[in-house]
């Protein structure tokens, strides 16, 4: 079945790095960032698994764990562990799965047999602590990914969950955001926007980053 927005993420136990992982049971009351890899020892992945270790403290601040999986052993994973540390000047705190059977890419759908039928694509899940799917993102094996967009979305996704707000392209955490369209009485407008807003039309109504 197709993994949606809002679909609860399968859960699953796997190998890793770190041994045995039950997903559910790993993510914990937190949010969680699962991210797959065409392959041990290619470079893009390389790069990848080096800046998600560099950024680990900033996931954290936002409450999210980060789980990388590649579809190679546990042996391999850790092999290639010591390249990633060694070439990316970082020690790897965080899990890689050893989904050598495919088990979590066939769940999760990684694999795009189009693409290539049996490496995975870079996959990206972001997962909430209600074990809700809340942000899927593919991208081809010769693209990196931005891992400072993921930690966007996060703030993103994080501040609208708590405040009838949604936020525009390009947002950044601090910067304004939009009312949501749904939000239309005056009074209850005030209540929650007590900094005010801007009306540019009736269905775009700026107002200060209510965290801010
Ligand atoms: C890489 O991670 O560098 C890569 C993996 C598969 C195909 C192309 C690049």
């Amino acid at each position: 079945m197709a993994l949606h927005l809002g679909s609860v993420a399968p859960d699953f136990t796997q190998e890793s790095t770190e041994g045995p992982i039950k997903f559910h049971e790993w993510i914990g009351n937190k949010w969680a960032v699962l991210f797959s890899h065409p392959k041990d020892f290619t470079p893009v992945c390389t790069t990848e698994l080096g800046v998600v270790a560099k950024l680990k403290p900033e996931f954290e601040k936002r409450n999210a764990k980060v789980i990388a999986l590649s579809v190679d052993d546990a042996n391999s994973h850790k092999g290639w562990t010591k390249d990633i540390e060694e070439t990316q000047h970082t020690k790897l705190n965080f899990p890689i799965i050893a989904d050598s059977d495919r088990k979590v890419s066939k769940l999760y759908d990684m694999i795009h047999p189009e693409a290539n039928d049996t490496l995975t694509v870079r996959s990206v899940f972001i997962i909430d602590p209600n074990k809700k799917i809340r942000l899927t993102l593919t991208y081809p094996a010769s693209a990196g990914r931005n891992f400072q967009e993921l930690l966007r979305v996060l703030d993103s996704l994080q501040l609208t969950d708590h405040h009838s707000v949604a936020t525009p392209a390009d947002w950044k955490h601090g910067d304004d955001v939009v009312i949501v369209p749904s939000l239309t009485d005056p009074k209850i407008m005030k209540e929650k926007f007590p900094k005010g807003w801007k009306e540019l039309k009736p269905y775009l109504r700026m107002t200060p980053d209510p965290t801010r």
